[in-house]
């Protein structure tokens, strides 16, 4: 890939052919993270949702009486997944690097496991902050890496062999001076991890056979911190890894 263009048109292509997986998996469709972030968009009006894949938060927003929410994705074969699946949401073809909306036009923004994608996420929260009305909330989550530098390539790396469109998972550390430097202010923090079954995740996005052998070889071979620190599960085998705890965290701040 050569830039950022070409990026961001492989990562809408790849999401638009894997809109059924991310529509149909229990772990976006529910979990107490989502009904979290849906709490902290209460009382909102007018709710954007950037990088909705299939929907699930724009949707839990709006079943929660928010009269507006916006479903907004760079894959058009999303938007559509999503506004056919959920009654009531504006779809919206958007880059969340350069959102195409006036300044201050809503008081909720939301946006969930997406924000490893975006190539300059100093330029997304730049963009939340502008079409949020002073006080408005801003309710996010994405992956976690871990502190050490050398734990967080090595999750970095595999993530980029699984989606190319991965550009790099940052620390919890990392997002809060993001969204400070931003001009929004943090008012809660929450620290979690979700548990993958990794054929089930490598299937959500196609993985193809070479890719998947060079995955698990990574993870075969992952230093044991790591190891320790997503509470890797195998096989009765003992051999054939089956699942790991993950890292996220979810920010609330405000404009
Ligand atoms: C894992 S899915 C999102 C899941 C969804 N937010 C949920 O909670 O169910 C990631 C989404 O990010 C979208 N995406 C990636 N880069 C983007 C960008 N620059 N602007 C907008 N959407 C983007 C993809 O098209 C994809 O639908």
């Amino acid at each position: 890939m050569t830039n950022d263009a070409d990026r961001k048109r492989d990562v809408a292509t790849s999401f638009g052919n894997a809109t059924d997986g991310y529509r149909d998996g229990a772990v976006l469709k529910e979990g107490a993270d989502l009904e979290r972030l849906v709490d902290w968009t209460e009382g909102a009006t007018r709710a954007l949702d950037v990088a909705t894949g299939a929907g699930h938060v724009a949707g839990a927003v709006a079943e929660r009486n928010v009269p507006r929410v916006v479903a907004a994705d760079l894959s058009p074969e999303m938007v559509t997944t999503a506004t056919a699946d959920y009654g009531g949401l504006e779809g919206a073809v958007v880059d969340a690097e350069r959102l195409p909306f006036p300044a201050g036009r809503f008081d909720a923004v939301t946006c969930r496991f997406a924000a490893h994608h975006f190539p300059d996420p100093e330029a997304f929260l730049a963009e939340v902050e502008r079409v949020l009305a002073t006080g408005g909330v801003f309710a996010f989550e994405d992956l976690a890496a871990p502190a050490d530098p050398e734990l967080a390539s090595y999750v970095n790396r595999i993530e980029r062999l699984r989606d190319p469109g991965h550009v790099e998972t940052a620390s919890p550390a990392q997002w809060r001076d993001w969204l400070e430097a931003a001009g929004l202010t943090v008012d809660a923090v929450r620290e979690t991890s979700r548990r993958l079954e990794v054929d089930t995740w490598l299937d959500r996005m196609d993985v193809p056979a070479d890719r998947r052998r060079e995955i698990r070889s990574l993870l075969s071979n992952a230093p044991a911190a790591l190891e320790d620190a997503f509470d890797f599960r195998y096989a009765d085998d003992g051999e054939r890894l089956e699942s790991y705890r993950t890292g996220v965290v979810l920010f609330r701040a405000r404009a």
